[in-house]
């Protein structure tokens, strides 16, 4: 049986952020925070939340896999023609969301999505165990398919397909994108809910501003 709802809540205690301490860049703050989470070893540490804009007005929101951190931005990998694929060549305005609940931190992120260079895309997909690239050929993700069968199907055909190559290649319609930000907070849970909460805001003389927000 489900808990208590009304009753879950955590005292959070175990940090705090400073103005004085913030990074001036919000992505070296985030590359410091990053490092602390991951070495948590916890599952699936790199993930995140995706949210688009549909043509419904509506924001859709699913879990990827953060896949690198550059200097401007934050890059994952997805299916060009899936849903959200459609959504960011349509709208790039997106955010990303990261919750670290054994450090009592979340990370807001705001900005615009572009696909990587192809070559960079290639490099990243030469790199993935073989089952993940022939998955990449057969899903043909957001779609509806007829049931169980025929995702295996569509697998089995491209075993198949490049049963002669180790070098299967990146398919069109699959690669990497990157989120450059202008907007970035950073969320430390405090006790009696006075949480720390830092806004960086990017200018438009290219620099970042830095505010504490009400949590
Ligand atoms: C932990 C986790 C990691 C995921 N990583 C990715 C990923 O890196 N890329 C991806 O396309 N989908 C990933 N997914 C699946 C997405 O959440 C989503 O189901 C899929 O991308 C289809 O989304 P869409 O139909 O809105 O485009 C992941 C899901 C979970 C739960």
């Amino acid at each position: 049986m489900t808990k208590d709802l009304g009753s879950a809540r955590e005292h959070y205690t175990k940090g705090d952020l400073r103005r004085a301490t913030m990074a001036d860049d919000p992505m070296q703050q985030f590359a410091k925070w990053l490092t602390e989470y991951s070495s948590l070893n916890r599952v699936d540490f790199n993930a995140m939340t995706v949210s688009t804009i549909g043509k419904d007005g509506y924001p859709h929101s699913r879990v990827v896999l953060l896949k690198g951190v550059e200097d401007n931005g934050f890059v994952f990998y997805t299916n060009y023609e899936s849903d959200k694929g459609r959504e960011m060549a349509a709208e790039p305005r997106v955010a990303l969301t990261f919750f670290w609940p054994e450090m009592e931190r979340q990370i807001r992120v705001e900005g615009l999505v572009e696909k990587i260079p192809e070559a960079d895309s290639n490099a990243y997909f030469r790199e993935r165990p073989r089952e993940s690239q022939i998955g990449a050929w057969a899903s043909p993700q957001s779609c509806e398919v007829d049931g169980e069968n025929d995702l295996s199907d569509r697998y089995k055909a491209m075993v198949e397909r490049f049963k002669s190559t180790n070098d299967i290649p990146r398919p069109p319609h699959w690669g990497g994108y990157i989120v450059r930000p202008k907007m970035i907070e950073f969320w430390q849970g405090r006790p009696s809910r006075l949480h720390d909460r830092f806004r960086y805001q990017l200018q438009a003389d290219g620099v970042w501003s830095l505010h504490r927000l009400a949590p």
